[in-house]
């Protein structure tokens, strides 16, 4: 038999992993370049944007978030609408990573307002207390500029000397949340990652003080990392007069704004969120 043979047999056996080598490795080069594949509005990174790619590179941020969304039902119920090829058409190299310490940040662009960020990269358990992320308090120091243009020229990414020259004086934290802010905000489905309200909106709680102990704890849990602990305000605005209907209150609570307060909605539900906004609107002055 074949086997007995070991010039043919080695021979078929070299054209068998050929083959596939070829189905799953040249092939898929051949698609990603395929300009049909690349999604108009995604545009290339900004000379800031790009030194903060560098950074989070040099940091080895991948290490422990990734940057993409799998068409896994547990990655697109938490993450939204999974990764296109399109979306990393401007990613050399890309940065999927393989490991997820911390959560994908492949749509955290526009998730959170910058000062979160800034706050969250000094010292990630003041905003998350359980959080294992380091401190990258360091990253205040001025950002090296020496090579951007050079880095901007090589990958082709179009600028301007007015980009280069507001460079100076920027530090190395601000290219980082400039780039964090840009992951995945230019996609059409992003907005596809925010939860939709859905049925009916009144307040099954509404002036049940008996709800209140349970929704103080959640609300220094889930919120007082931004709207401070005493609803002063801190990243957030304060909340400790808001003229708003309760129904008002619930929808910016259950899906979140463009302008970085985050959405509960899948995370805590509607009961606790209705709860939450008895706990607010428990604070109006009357
Ligand atoms: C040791 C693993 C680890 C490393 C290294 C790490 N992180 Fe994290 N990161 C985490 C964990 C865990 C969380 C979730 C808790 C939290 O928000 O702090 C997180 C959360 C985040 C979040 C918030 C995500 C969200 O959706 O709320 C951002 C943004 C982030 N990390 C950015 C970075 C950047 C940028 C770097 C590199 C400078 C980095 N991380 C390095 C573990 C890590
Ligand atoms: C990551 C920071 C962050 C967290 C965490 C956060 N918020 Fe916000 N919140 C904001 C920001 C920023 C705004 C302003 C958004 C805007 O102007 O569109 C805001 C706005 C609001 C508003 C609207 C205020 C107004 O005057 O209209 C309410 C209500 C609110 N948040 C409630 C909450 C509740 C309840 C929680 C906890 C479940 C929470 N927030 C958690 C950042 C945050």
């Amino acid at each position: 038999m074949l086997e007995k043979k070991p010039i043919i047999f080695l021979l078929l056996a070299t054209v068998t992993i050929l083959i596939g080598t070829v189905v799953t490795m040249v092939a898929p080069f051949w698609w990603i370049n395929d300009p049909k594949l690349a999604i108009a509005s995604v545009k290339p990174y900004t000379p800031l944007q790009l030194e903060g790619r560098d950074i989070y590179i040099r940091e080895g941020c991948n290490n422990c978030h990734t940057q993409t969304v799998r068409p896994l039902l547990s990655d697109t119920e938490r993450y939204g609408e999974y990764s296109k090829s399109g979306e990393f058409a401007y990613d050399q190299p890309f940065l999927w990573g393989s490991r997820r310490t911390g959560p994908d940040l492949a749509r955290i662009g526009g998730k959170y307002p910058d000062a979160w960020h800034v706050k969250h990269m000094k010292d990630p358990q003041s905003m998350v207390p359980r959080s294992n992320m380091p401190r990258y308090d360091f990253l205040q120091r001025p950002l090296d500029t020496s090579l951007t243009e050079r880095k901007m020229k090589t990958l082709k990414f179009p600028y301007t000397q007015d980009q280069i020259a507001q460079l100076s004086g920027k530090t190395e934290m601000d290219a980082m949340v400039a780039y964090l802010q840009k992951l995945g905000n230019d996609i059409p489905w992003r907005k596809a990652a925010r939860a939709e309200v859905v049925g009916e909106l009144k307040n099954p709680y509404q002036d049940n003080m008996a709800v209140l102990p349970e929704a103080k704890a959640l609300y220094q849990q889930n919120c007082a990392q931004c709207h401070g602990k005493e609803l002063k305000g801190d990243v957030g605005p304060a909340l400790s007069d808001l003229d708003k209907p309760d129904a008002d209150v619930f929808t910016t609570v259950y899906g979140g704004t463009q302008a970085g307060m985050p959405a509960f909605g899948d995370t805590l539900g509607k009961e606790r969120i209705w709860k939450l906004v008895t706990f607010l609107k428990s604070h109006q002055k009357r």
